[in-house]
């Protein structure tokens, strides 16, 4: 079986590396010449809006899927017309809009800051008046890692915020004092059937994932299972799907959910019995769905900008390292480690081993 992936960056290359021993090929459309998945693939080189190479691909595999969300809509109703696409147009069009996204989780039930659509200035103002300060403001579209969103502090911060996120559509969102962010990773197959991953607790610097460290037995995973099993049967939605929520007074609050294999999730290529990944492709392929259960305790640690020194990085006990073999550059995620072990206590002190060799590289 061939896959097709939209994006050819570290999620690609770790899908192809999940299934691979399942015997699958991959193709990956990225206009990027140094896409990283393309040591693990064949390479269409060319834009997300190129008719002829969408046809090529779509030609060649059995089945489209996608590793980052601000895929066009356009590109994915092309291709739609010629070959399987999983998660559907239709779950796309709203998880890529924080909008569409937050006005879901409200019809479903589900908490959410309060939220308004801003359009103009003049929006953000009556927005800003009602919601309150602080209060978040963030493009409807193609954030990522903290980028296109500003934190309204005070009356000044509003003035001209519209226009400092490029006069785009946008959403203000009631900033919201969390006591910690947790994120729910769940797959779903053709049939419906749904498998959730254990809650993560995630910790981010400067507006970029740092952190996930799996948990155990977490008070809140029954309610963030119903919330996720809610969104997952309203998009009739097929593939991994992560949904990241803010911890507060004791519940939860929806901030965003990504319809792919999501960074609070790579721990599951050692950590679990059956990785995000391989769950993806099994979902997709309309194969049988694997465990999510987790083997021992794990956590993940990013490394931004660069990875550190391998040799000391792997000197590490139960210490596995994800190089991408992207070129390093300040801010941009370039490898992970995972780290297990088996109580708590020994994995806290190896996640701060692998910490004291962030800015060695
Ligand atoms: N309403 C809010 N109240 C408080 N903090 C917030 C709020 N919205 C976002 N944040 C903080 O900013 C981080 C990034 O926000 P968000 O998840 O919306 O953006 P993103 O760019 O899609 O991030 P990522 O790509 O890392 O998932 C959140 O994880 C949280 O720490
Ligand atoms: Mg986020």
């Amino acid at each position: 079986m061939k896959i097709g992936v939209i994006g050819g960056g570290q999620l690609g290359r770790m899908l192809s590396l999940a299934g691979t021993p399942l015997g699958m090929d991959f193709a990956f459309l990225d206009p990027a010449p140094d896409a990283c998945a393309q040591a693990l693939g064949e390479h269409i080189r060319a834009d997300y809006s190129d008719q002829d190479h969408l046809r090529q691909l779509a030609d060649e595999v059995d089945l489209v899927t996608f590793e980052f969300e601000s895929v066009p809509a356009e590109t994915v109703a092309f291709l739609s017309q010629f070959v399987p696409v999983y998660p559907s147009a239709s779950a796309l069009r709203i998880a890529r809009d924080r909008w569409f996204e937050k006005s879901m989780f409200k019809e479903l039930g589900i908490p959410t800051p309060a939220f308004a659509d801003i359009q103009s200035q003049a929006d953000l103002d009556a927005a800003a008046a009602s919601i309150g300060l602080p209060a978040v403001l963030k493009t409807r579209t193609l954030g990522y890692d903290g980028k296109g969103q500003k934190v309204l502090r005070k009356a000044e911060d509003v003035a001209g915020a519209f226009a400092e996120l490029g006069s785009v559509p946008c959403i203000l969102e009631g900033f919201v004092p969390f006591t910690g962010e947790v994120s729910l990773v769940a797959v779903r197959a053709r049939d419906g059937e749904t498998r959730f991953y254990p809650l993560v607790h995630n910790t981010h610097e400067n507006g970029i994932l740092r952190l996930s460290v799996a948990s155990s037995a977490h008070p809140l995973q029954a309610l963030a299972e119903d919330y996720v099993g809610r969104v997952l049967d309203k998009l009739d939605y097929v593939g991994v799907l992560a949904f990241e929520f803010f911890e507060v007074d004791g519940g939860l609050k929806a901030n965003e959910i990504a319809p792919r294999v999501h960074n609070s999730g790579h721990w599951t290529i050692e950590g679990s019995e059956c990785s995000q990944f391989e769950n993806h492709l099994r979902a997709v392929a309309g194969l049988p769905l694997g465990s999510t259960a987790k083997v021992g305790e794990s956590a993940m640690l990013n490394f931004i900008g660069e990875v550190p020194p391998v040799d000391q990085v792997l000197a590490i006990a139960d210490c596995h390292l994800h190089h991408y073999g992207k070129a390093f550059k300040a801010g941009r995620k370039v490898g992970h480690a995972t780290l297990r072990s088996k109580d708590l206590a020994t994995l806290k002190a190896r996640i701060g081993e692998v910490e004291a060799l962030i800015g060695k590289g």
